[in-house]
């Protein structure tokens, strides 16, 4: 995790909910396909379902999912603890590498999957349920270290807002995200802590609107103002409503600064940069992958194309049409002013520093 050294701790206690946390020897999740009209919480221990929750969006969102990969995994590991030790580690690593798979362009997945089995190698000669501890710890540290990046997060974008400040925002970045007050969000709940009022714009991110079911339904639940657009609409919205900047979350940030982001995005970077509003992108560590040189590197999740073609189960389209499914874009790093993360406010350009700091933090 990457620390800023600069940043005033600020106690604050908002009331949002937990998307995914560990409960009695599961993973616990809000089955977020069901929401705005159903709040349903889950428990998840067989790995089919930890793989079937991710790949359905159950639970979604790159920080959620990668803490949903973690505990999921341990959890599936739980009922197997008198396998002989080969057998079960062999299963760890198999389970680890399903759930790993589970969705490929979100890089906090397999982030926090690697981590839990490194962890197991580092703990070679333990027995399972010492080893089984150790990662039900490790996948602890890593919820915890995402609501700590979130607050962090939150507390340095909220240096960009004002009284009245309207923002724009895409898909959804905030609780349900996250294991905390979330990414993109996290400035605009601390403003609503503080006592400003920010105004925010809520894409409705087809095709699985993500942005007009929960960021809507978050926001409202937690009394902050919020306005659903439609997505053709965003453009016009920057033309005459007074969008001050706008702020979204990010799968995988690659050295060059490039985005990967829930499709849409690179068309709104596109449109702010004409209006000239300031376009962020908010994200924790854990979404950094300097492997990757540039975002046409980025694998791009292409999703059945009956998303498209159907909505809450009605046919919408011709039922044969072609649809092109790609779940996510990459926004070019020069479109972008600047991105929040848990150390501070950098340019898409300074990346590379990140990745010295995150080297000498061994992220
Ligand atoms: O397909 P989803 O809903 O998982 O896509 C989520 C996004 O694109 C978010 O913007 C991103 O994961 C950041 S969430 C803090």
């Amino acid at each position: 995790m990457l620390l800023g050294k600069d940043v005033p701790r600020l106690t604050v206690s908002i009331d949002i909910p937990q998307a995914v946390r560990w409960h009695a020897g599961a993973l616990r999740i809000i089955d977020q396909t069901l929401l705005p009209a159903e709040y349903r919480e889950i428990d998840l221990v067989d790995v089919d379902d930890v793989v079937e929750a991710i790949t359905r969006l159950r639970v979604r969102g790159a920080p959620a999912i990668g803490v949903a990969g973690a505990l999921g995994l341990v959890a599936s590991l739980g009922p197997h603890l008198d396998l002989s030790a080969p057998e079960f580690r062999a299963r760890l690593e198999e389970s680890g590498d399903r759930i790993r798979k589970a969705r490929p362009t979100a890089t906090n997945l397999a982030w926090a999957v690697d981590r839990l089995l490194r962890r197991a190698r580092l703990d070679a000669g333990a027995s399972n349920s010492e080893l089984w501890s150790s990662l039900l710890a490790e996948a602890t540290a890593i919820l915890e270290e995402d609501r700590e990046m979130c607050r962090r997060i939150g507390e340095h974008g909220l240096k960009l807002l004002r009284d009245g400040s309207t923002v724009l925002t895409h898909c959804n970045t905030g609780a349900l995200a996250t294991a905390g007050i979330g990414t993109a969000l996290a400035p605009v709940y601390l403003a609503a802590e503080r006592g400003l009022c920010v105004r925010v714009l809520a894409t409705e991110t087809r095709p699985l609107l993500q942005g007009s079911r929960l960021t809507a339904w978050e926001l409202e639940r937690a009394g902050i103002d919020v306005t659903v657009l439609p997505d053709g609409a965003a453009a016009d919205a920057m033309r005459a409503l007074g969008v001050d900047m706008v702020i979204v979350g990010a799968d995988r940030i690659v050295a060059n600064g490039d985005v990967a982001n829930k499709v849409g995005t690179y068309g709104l970077a596109i449109a702010a940069r004409h209006h000239r509003i300031p376009f962020y992108v908010a994200a924790p560590s854990s979404t950094f992958d300097f492997s990757l040189e540039s975002g046409d590197r980025i694998p791009i999740e292409q999703r059945g194309g009956d998303e498209v073609r159907r909505m809450s189960g009605r046919q919408i389209a011709p039922e044969t049409v072609a649809v092109y499914g790609a779940a996510f874009d990459v926004t070019p790093a020069e479109l972008i002013s600047g991105i929040i993360t848990e150390a501070g406010l950098f340019k898409p350009t300074e990346v590379s520093t990140l990745r010295s700091r995150s080297d000498n933090a061994e992220v």
